[in-house]
């Protein structure tokens, strides 16, 4: 695609877990969106953070090559460089860090520090040739993964305010821990999607199961999963000690209840929110928000409400680079340069 004169060209790169990526965009268009997902983690349960540093030195020259290759774009067509900076496992975020840093210092063009939770937001404002609305400001997101749940109120897309979060795990914990208690491999939450949309195929109604589950006690905009994780403990802890093959019989079962009940408190807490906040837009973003159920059930509120829904492709949803270069293309626009001896942020506050 030949490319129209002053608008910015973004490579952008992350690496702040599991997944190590690369997009090139064109004034806001995506031109490629490579992922290389680390496998390595399966066998132990949960991302390794030293496996995820060395895969990260392994993938992120040919992920960058591919993504410049396929987008047909040379380095000296770039404009500015974005990458994570965090927050995540510092270790894999150093990786991305260190060759951003080296790729902008060596074509002397601006280098741009993305908050990958602030990205994933963006992820709504991505555009890729399908005709798709992005939302107006202000707007609530419900940005829910496997490190994070908040409540946003978006009013442009660098300023962004935190309404709620998470007092213990996150919403993608949640699923990923239920699914380990169900011995499940890691990462569960896709799992627990598929089983419990087994059950609702079959039953009609995914909300209907005999398992009764609490309702978190959390005043405000906050959340709390760690009641549902320890009481869905209990209850197959219960119905294995009744029936050796209880998880056998009543697997998809178990998945919907406690996807119902995530999904439950995360709805709760979002209508509470757009009501205090008069709001009529509502956008959810990260891993969880691929959730077939929750990207269901908040279609389903939306149009009860009478708000407009806003659900980005499951492509943008989950880790990559194409929301990172979003985020890089408003940085660059503002100006918002960032020094070329940036080091990376395992939290970042705010
Ligand atoms: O945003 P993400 O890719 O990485 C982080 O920034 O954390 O989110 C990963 C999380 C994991 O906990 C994973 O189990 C969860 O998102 N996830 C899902 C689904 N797809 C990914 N959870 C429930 N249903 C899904 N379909
Ligand atoms: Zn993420």
């Amino acid at each position: 695609m030949p490319l129209s004169h002053g608008e910015p060209v973004i490579l952008g790169i992350e690496s702040s877990c599991d997944e190590t990526a690369a997009a090139v965009m064109v004034g806001g268009r995506v031109l490629s969106n490579v992922i290389a997902t680390q496998e390595v983690h399966t066998r132990w349960g949960g991302v390794v953070p030293e496996l995820a540093s060395r895969a990260h030195q392994e993938h992120i020259v040919p992920v960058v090559k591919e993504a410049m290759s396929t987008a047909g774009i040379r380095n000296e067509e770039l404009s500015g460089i974005a990458f994570t900076q965090g927050p995540g496992l510092i270790g894999a975020l150093l990786v991305g860090t260190c060759f951003a840093r080296s790729m902008a210092q060596a074509l002397r063009i601006p280098l741009l520090a993305v908050d990958h939770i602030q990205a994933h937001v963006l992820a709504h404002l991505v555009r890729d040739g399908v005709d798709r609305p992005a939302p107006e400001f202000p707007f609530l997101n419900l940005t829910v993964s496997g490190g994070h749940t908040q409540l946003v109120l978006v009013r442009s897309p660098l300023d962004m305010r935190i309404l709620g979060s998470t007092m213990d795990d996150a919403a993608g914990e949640a699923f990923d821990k239920g699914a380990k208690i169900l011995g499940l491999p890691y990462p569960g939450g896709p799992l627990i999607d598929r089983y419990a949309a087994e059950y609702q195929a079959t039953n009609g109604n995914a909300a209907a199961t005999t398992f009764s589950m609490p309702v978190p006690a959390m005043t405000g905009l906050n959340f709390s999963f760690s009641g549902i994780k320890t009481a869905f403990s209990q209850l197959v802890r219960k119905g294995i000690s009744a029936d050796p093959a209880f998880i056998e019989l009543h697997r998809n079962e178990l998945c919907a209840a406690l996807q119902n009940s995530i999904i439950d408190h995360l709805l709760a807490k979002a209508r509470r929110a757009m009501r205090e906040q008069n709001l009529e837009r509502i956008g959810i973003a990260g891993g969880v928000a691929s959730n077939s159920g929750l990207r269901q059930r908040l279609e389903e509120l939306g149009a009860r409400e009478g708000w407009q829904v806003f659900i980005p492709p499951h492509a943008y949803c989950t880790d990559n680079a194409a929301m990172i270069a979003m985020a890089g293309h408003f940085l660059l626009e503002a100006g918002r340069y960032a020094p070329l001896d940036t080091v990376p942020v395992a939290r970042i506050l705010g």
